[in-house]
């Protein structure tokens, strides 16, 4: 319960004043307010924090504002602070200064929404996503270390492991803690939070709180299935799993490799092509009978893994600990491609921000396309689908509706909720891994800044 400098002060109640020192210097500035001096603009009430997301095709930055609940505060009318530069940090391979230096117009951006007495004590994070591993191991390196470089030589509160390339893991952790958050799950127990399963172009996330026991009977594998975290003044134990080549474009890949030098029943009548993913190139051809549900599913799951060996008590597909389920996963929220195909396929209205639906509506969806005998019928029957993911309408589905269902165990009743934007606090809300990320860096922060007050009032009161 307590911090260990006010156990320590506790302990040592007969010698206070080095500890009554000590919280003076570090609520100086507080002390000041109680005491009635001119306090300028210093409000410790409200926390800041800056996260850039250096993703492949541009830098973003995004700056939230928290009150001591961690609620969400107003900047100029929005609740965050965000814009975005191109290119990305990874096209600066060769300049890792100039990668840093790229991000100098945010960064002034960003200390001109933080108040400038609240700078030293505000964190500045950078999370850059896989693609910049793509241009080398000592290359991002150096980025990430040129970026460090500009960060510490900033007014903002900084940590040398605060700038480093985001695993899959550490996305679908904050995915999680965004969508809770928005949800208002945040501070009430594990089981009355939500589950998401979050469907990339390389990788997939599954994420859910799981019980204290759980937790503590989680099997020794290795893999750190289950991370700690403290949030809204909660403790949570996450099942965090990333799926590498599990994405939709990279799954794509996996169910033409098995038939690169045959037709596939995956791919709709008439058409015949090439596909690339990751500098390699598959053919894709349909077969003359066009796709078939059947025949595609099969060859759906094959390229799942849905066979292979489970070494612990329960697996999900490809031999993966599923964390034992629980009702952290009672509600499940579906993301990302997810949202991109049940939108364009009109399982869910086009443009709903979210939508509750049943995987029975996959599976009705997925026998209707895998069954058109054309493109041209395809075009009429789904008039949304872009052109370039035509062909692979059959596929797309039953890649989706075999993972829920085959792969995370889940049922044709089984409710999901499909989702891109969260409404919160009249705003509509992406519940993307920088929130998530913030809000985990303003729950600690807060912790101990009430803390110390309270420490100081105890001292205060005493004398
Ligand atoms: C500090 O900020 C909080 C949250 O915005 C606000 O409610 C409070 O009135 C502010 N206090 C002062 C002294 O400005
Ligand atoms: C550090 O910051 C100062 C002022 O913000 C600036 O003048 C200086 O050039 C910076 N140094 C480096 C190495 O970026
Ligand atoms: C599926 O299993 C096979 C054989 O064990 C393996 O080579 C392949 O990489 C697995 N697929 C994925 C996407 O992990
Ligand atoms: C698929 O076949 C083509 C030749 O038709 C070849 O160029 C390509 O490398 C093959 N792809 C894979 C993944 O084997
Ligand atoms: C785990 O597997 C056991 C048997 O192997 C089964 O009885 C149980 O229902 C499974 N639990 C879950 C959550 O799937």
């Amino acid at each position: 319960m307590f911090t260990k400098p006010l156990f320590l002060c506790l302990l040592f109640f007969l010698l206070p004043l080095p500890c009554l020192f000590g919280s003076l210097i570090n609520l100086g500035r507080r002390a000041g307010v109680v005491t009635g001096e001119v306090s300028n603009k210093f409000n410790d009430s409200e926390t800041y924090v800056v996260i850039f997301d250096g993703g492949s095709t541009g830098s973003r930055l995004h700056v939230f504002r928290f009150d001591d609940n961690i609620d969400l505060l107003q900047m100029n009318g929005r609740l965050e602070v965000y814009d975005k530069i191109a290119p990305g940090l990874s096209s600066y391979a060769e300049n890792p200064d100039e990668a840093a230096n790229s991000l100098i117009p945010l960064l002034n951006e960003a200390l001109d929404a933080v108040p400038e007495n609240l700078q030293p004590v505000t964190p500045i994070k950078l999370g850059a996503t896989a693609g910049l591993r793509l241009v080398g191991e000592g290359k991002s390196r150096k980025i990430l270390k040129a970026v460090r470089r500009l960060f510490s030589n900033s007014s903002l509160l900084f940590k040398k492991n605060w700038v480093e390339i985001i695993s899959g893991t550490h996305e679908g952790t904050y995915f999680w803690v965004a969508m809770n958050y928005l949800l208002g799950h945040l501070g009430n127990d594990y089981s009355k939070t939500a589950g998401v399963i979050d469907l990339g172009g390389g990788s997939l996330q599954m994420a859910y709180a799981i019980s204290d026991e759980a937790a503590s009977n989680a099997p020794s594998i290795g893999e750190d299935y289950i991370t700690k975290h403290y949030l809204k003044g909660k403790n949570y134990y996450l099942y965090v799993h990333s799926y590498l080549g599990y994405g939709e474009r990279a799954g794509r890949a996996e169910i033409l490799k098995s038939t690169n030098d045959s037709v596939n029943y995956c791919i709709l009548s008439g058409y015949s092509g090439k596909y690339q993913y990751n500098g390699v190139t598959y053919n894709a051809r349909s077969s003359l009978e066009g796709s078939d549900y059947n025949i595609c599913r099969e060859n759906v799951l094959k390229a799942l893994n849905v066979s292979a060996k489970c070494e612990v008590k329960n697996c999900t597909f490809n031999g993966v600990w599923s964390g034992g389920g629980g009702a952290g996963q009672d509600k499940i929220y579906i993301a990302t491609a997810f949202y991109y195909r049940a939108s364009d396929d009109g399982i869910i209205e086009k443009g709903a921000l979210s939508a509750d639906i049943t995987l029975a509506d996959y599976k009705k969806a997925t026998v209707t396309a895998c069954a058109v005998n054309s493109l041209e019928e395809a075009s009429t029957k789904f008039p949304n689908v872009e052109t370039q993911n035509l062909p692979y309408l059959c596929m797309d589905l039953m890649y989706q509706y075999s993972l829920l269902t085959t792969g995370f165990g889940l049922t044709d009743e089984k409710e999901v909720t499909v989702v891109e934007k969260v409404h919160y606090r009249g705003f509509d809300m992406d519940a993307a891994w920088p929130l998530g990320s913030a809000i985990e860096a303003a729950s600690t922060k807060t912790t101990s800044k009430l803390q110390m007050r309270n420490m100081y009032r105890f001292w205060a009161h005493k004398y």
